[in-house]
């Protein structure tokens, strides 16, 4: 198992972070970043906004997830390795300076919880736990789903359940026009898994104590 992750990683820096290389010389500015979301609030900065279309779940929590995650994230809807319709249309207007700032000044607003244990704030029905542990998902997402091992790993834990879902189930979808996520790992992980259990897993990782949350921001600050 411990090399099958080893070769998922490697594959995924090599396969998913290449076309990034040449934004490794763009220099991240949380401040600028602050001015850019302006763009952002109207559904991220607000508690437990509802997203309709394609589907309907809450908007996912942004505030407090690695920067690396949110960039690769933003750079993924804009080459449409992610399908979101809107956040396609706003990845497209965003340059890798735009991307680099927003995700800086994301990361630094302040975590949820200041000091979260490092196991997760409640323990899984043993089915749950049995499916947690077939996926190895921890050994990426961190015992408690908000330490990832490398900080291009998305915090999970505390995340909307219903968000949690329709990503896990986007990562079974391909050759859609407007759902579907396209990562060489995550691809692979959830392969071995029914709707039932992705949604199962969801419930249990969104309702552990996390980082995650939503920051209220004024337009007009
Ligand atoms: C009209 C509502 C809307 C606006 C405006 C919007 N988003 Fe989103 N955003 C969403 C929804 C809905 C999703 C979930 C998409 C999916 O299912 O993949 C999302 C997903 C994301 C994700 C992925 C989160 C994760 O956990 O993987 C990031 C990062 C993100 N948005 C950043 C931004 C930034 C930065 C802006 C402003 C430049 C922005 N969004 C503006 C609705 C919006
Ligand atoms: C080998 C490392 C690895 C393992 C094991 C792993 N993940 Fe992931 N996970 C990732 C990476 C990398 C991403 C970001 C993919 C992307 O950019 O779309 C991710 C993304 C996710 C997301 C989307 C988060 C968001 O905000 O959109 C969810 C949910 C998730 N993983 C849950 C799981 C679950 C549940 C398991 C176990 C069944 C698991 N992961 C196992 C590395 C891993």
């Amino acid at each position: 198992m411990r090399t099958l992750i080893a070769a998922a990683v490697s594959s995924f820096v090599l396969v998913g972070f290449a076309p990034l290389a040449s934004a490794q010389d763009v220099k991240a500015n949380a401040e600028a970043g602050a001015t850019k979301a302006a763009m952002c609030i109207g559904c991220h900065s607000i508690p437990g906004y509802q997203a309709s279309f394609p589907q309907v779940h809450k908007v996912p929590m942004i505030a407090g997830q690695n920067a690396a995650y949110l960039q690769a994230a933003l750079a993924a809807y804009k080459t449409g390795d992610r399908k979101h319709p809107t956040m396609k249309a706003i990845a497209v207007s965003l340059s890798d300076q735009d991307m680099a700032d927003l995700a800086a000044y994301y990361q630094a607003l302040p975590a949820a919880k200041p000091a979260l244990e490092a196991k997760p704030s409640q323990q899984p029905s043993p089915e749950v736990a049995a499916l947690i542990q077939k996926g190895n998902c921890i050994a990426c997402h961190g015992e408690n789903f908000s330490k990832p091992t490398d900080p291009s790993f998305p915090k999970i834990g505390g995340q909307h359940a219903d968000y949690l879902f329709v990503a896990l189930k986007g990562y079974q979808t391909q050759r859609n026009q407007v759902v579907g996520r396209a990562n060489p790992v995550m691809n692979g992980m959830v392969a071995n898994f029914t709707p039932e259990e992705l949604k199962r897993m969801a419930q249990y990782i969104g309702s552990v104590d996390g980082e995650l949350k939503v920051v209220p921001q004024s337009r007009f600050k």
